[in-house]
């Protein structure tokens, strides 16, 4: 596929300066020099303090940096807004941007409530012009691709079922403090909403549509310590569906927050009738193909057939990283408003995987149709 890229500089402002501030950082300053075209003006960082944004920008090369979001967004040299803070600040964010005429980056989950999310794709549909990309980088690594394809050149026959797991152990620990992130209010959906949603939107991509879901959810641990006494957590810990797609295909489908041991288990893998694929991200540079009549897996590492690998390395099983994802995502970002391919998961595809997550969060063992797919596929 051609991605055309930009041939003049584009304004770029980011928003916070966590986990994802950082990656994002290092994706708008690299993905020029990978993939070509203009190098990306990073014009404005903004982060909380004013302490923190000044040693910031310095640190990832802004030309200027503000406490204030606002004025980040609504800066009349910015094109693109990176916005990479909490959950609970994504709709404010984004709905700004967009109103300020500007393209979107936005982390996942879109926002706490399906409510929000449907309000942002309203919004978004509202500025057809104007680029909006979900941070499901997973979809981006070189591996998935290639099983993408697999699938769709009818490698494993017809798909007949999805197994996935997305586990991780971060809140394993009870003694862990409580959090507002634990909260409806400021975290929204908790082990779906932070992983389920990147399982959801590998599985769609893999599998198309979902058309029924029954699941359950679990809060291992109810009360955590805090300075005014233990508090209550109010989301999930980890959930566990079965799924029905469109094609009539079947899935399993398991996340979790408290999975000691399992640090990035985004792990699936795809039963065909000719074939069989597996994944796993804690490997992310392999894959594992069986196919009918071979007596096990054969083991396909990303190399530079992979044109997203080549743009990184000449040689294979160099292997390639979770922040080089993010250059890809940013890629497709710029390429879509050069006028190449669209770029998604977009706001539209991503209340989408929304509605699977918070169906998910819902069904306390009542099976939930999925009513409405806009989109096919994720991206
Ligand atoms: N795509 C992925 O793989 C991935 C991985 C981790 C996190 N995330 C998502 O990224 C988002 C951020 O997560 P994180 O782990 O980077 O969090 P973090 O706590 O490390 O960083 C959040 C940043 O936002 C800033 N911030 C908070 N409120 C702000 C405000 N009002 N104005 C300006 N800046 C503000 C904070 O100062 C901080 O720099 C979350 O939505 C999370 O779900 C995505």
């Amino acid at each position: 596929m051609s991605h055309p890229m930009p041939k003049n500089a584009l304004g770029v402002a980011l928003i916070g300066t966590g986990f994802m501030g950082k990656c994002h950082a290092l994706a708008w300053r690299n993905v020029a020099a990978v993939f070509g075209g203009a190098h990306p003006r990073l014009e404005v960082l903004a982060d909380l303090t004013p302490e923190s944004a000044d040693a910031h920008a310095a640190q990832f090369g802004f030309a200027r940096a503000t406490a204030s979001w606002q004025e980040a967004v609504s800066d009349p040299n910015v094109d693109i807004v990176s916005i990479t803070s909490p959950n609970g600040m994504h709709r404010p964010m984004a709905e700004a941007a967009l109103q300020a005429g500007k393209h979107v980056w936005l982390e996942k989950p879109m926002a706490l409530t399906l409510d929000d999310a449907d309000a942002m794709a309203n919004m978004a549909a509202s500025h057809p012009g104007q680029m909006t990309i979900l941070g499901y980088n997973y979809l981006r690594n070189p591996a998935f691709q290639a099983a993408r394809q697999m699938v769709e050149q009818g490698v494993i026959g017809v798909p007949l079922a999805f197994r996935g797991v997305y586990d991780e152990d971060y809140s394993a620990d009870p003694n862990l403090p409580w959090s507002w992130r634990m909260t409806h209010e400021a975290g929204g959906l908790g082990a779906l909403g932070d992983l389920g949603c990147h399982l959801v939107s590998q599985m769609i991509a893999l599998m198309g549509p979902v058309s029924e879901i029954v699941a359950q959810t679990q809060i291992a641990v109810p009360l955590r310590p805090s300075p005014d006494g233990p508090k209550v957590v109010e989301n999930e810990d980890s959930a566990m569906a079965l799924i029905k797609f469109a094609s009539g295909a079947q899935g399993s489908f398991a996340t979790s927050r408290v999975a000691r041991g399992r640090k990035c288990r985004l792990q699936w893998e795809v039963h065909g009738s000719e074939g069989t694929i597996v994944f796993d991200q804690e490997n992310m540079n392999e894959l594992w193909l069986h196919r009918a009549g071979e007596a096990g897996f054969t083991r396909h590492l990303t190399g530079p057939a992979q044109p997203d690998f080549s743009a990184f390395c000449p040689a294979p099983g160099h292997n390639f990283g979770f922040n080089e994802q993010k250059v890809i995502e940013a890629r497709d970002l710029l390429s879509a408003i050069a006028g190449g391919p669209p770029c998604g998961p977009d706001f539209a595809q991503g209340l989408e995987i929304e509605k699977i997550i918070h169906a998910m969060a819902g069904s306390n063992g009542q099976v939930i149709r999925i009513e409405r797919q806009e989109s096919e596929k994720a991206a």
